[in-house]
């Protein structure tokens, strides 16, 4: 149940089946909250790129997809600067509009992408995370509708979730093994 991504050992925290039945409840929720409203689903690459594809085979009300890419990340600890941004090309104006997450930290990425979205007159915004960090949070985001599993304030890896670019293509989520406990 450990392993080594880059240059820290990890060990197993959320496994791929309990992602897979948390996705599905959001999923549910979500076919209730936007029946007839046509949602636009908004992931944020690249973290959200696999809970996206897995939620959004849940979601069975007619919706739009897409995809905005934002990062602010360098090694293990948010650097609070956005590094960039490849813009929201779909029109917003009028349309229910769905952010998706694989987790929100401090909130930063999320209130830049929000002043954005918000520019272009949506009718309603929520945000969709797999993993909520409540003790890390410097933004808290009122959007926040729709919430896997909220986690301690720890680094994690998987299932789109990186370490310098590394792990992301895990099935499962790891948490780091502090590095002055790590004795394997
Ligand atoms: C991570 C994560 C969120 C954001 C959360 O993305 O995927 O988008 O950080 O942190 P925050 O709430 O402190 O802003 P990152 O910037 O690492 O880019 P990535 O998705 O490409 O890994
Ligand atoms: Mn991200
Ligand atoms: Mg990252």
């Amino acid at each position: 149940n450990k392993i080594e991504v880059g240059d820290k050992q990890f060990e197993l925290f959320i496994e791929n089946d309990s992602i897979a039945k948390r996705t599905r409840l959001i999923g549910t929720e979500l076919n209730v909250d936007y029946e007839g409203l046509c949602p636009v689903f908004i992931g944020v690459l690249n973290g959200s790129f696999l809970f996206m594809a897995d939620l959004l085979k849940e979601v069975e009300v007619p919706c739009e997809v897409g995809f905005i890419r934002v990062a602010s990340y360098a090694g293990t600890s948010s650097t609070g600067a956005i590094k960039e941004v490849f813009g929201i090309s779909e029109d917003l104006k009028g349309r229910h509009v769905i952010l998706v997450e694989d987790i929100v930290d401090t909130g930063f990425t999320l209130k830049f992408i929000l002043e954005k979205v918000y520019l272009q007159e949506p009718a309603s915004v929520r945000v969709c995370t797999l993993l909520y960090k409540p003790d890390a949070i410097l933004h808290p985001i009122e959007e926040l509708e729709y919430t896997g599993f909220e986690i301690p304030n720890e680094f994690v890896v998987g299932y789109g979730l990186d370490y310098n670019g590394l792990g992301r293509n895990l099935k499962d989520i790891y948490r780091v093994i502090p590095d002055n406990i790590s004795l394997t």
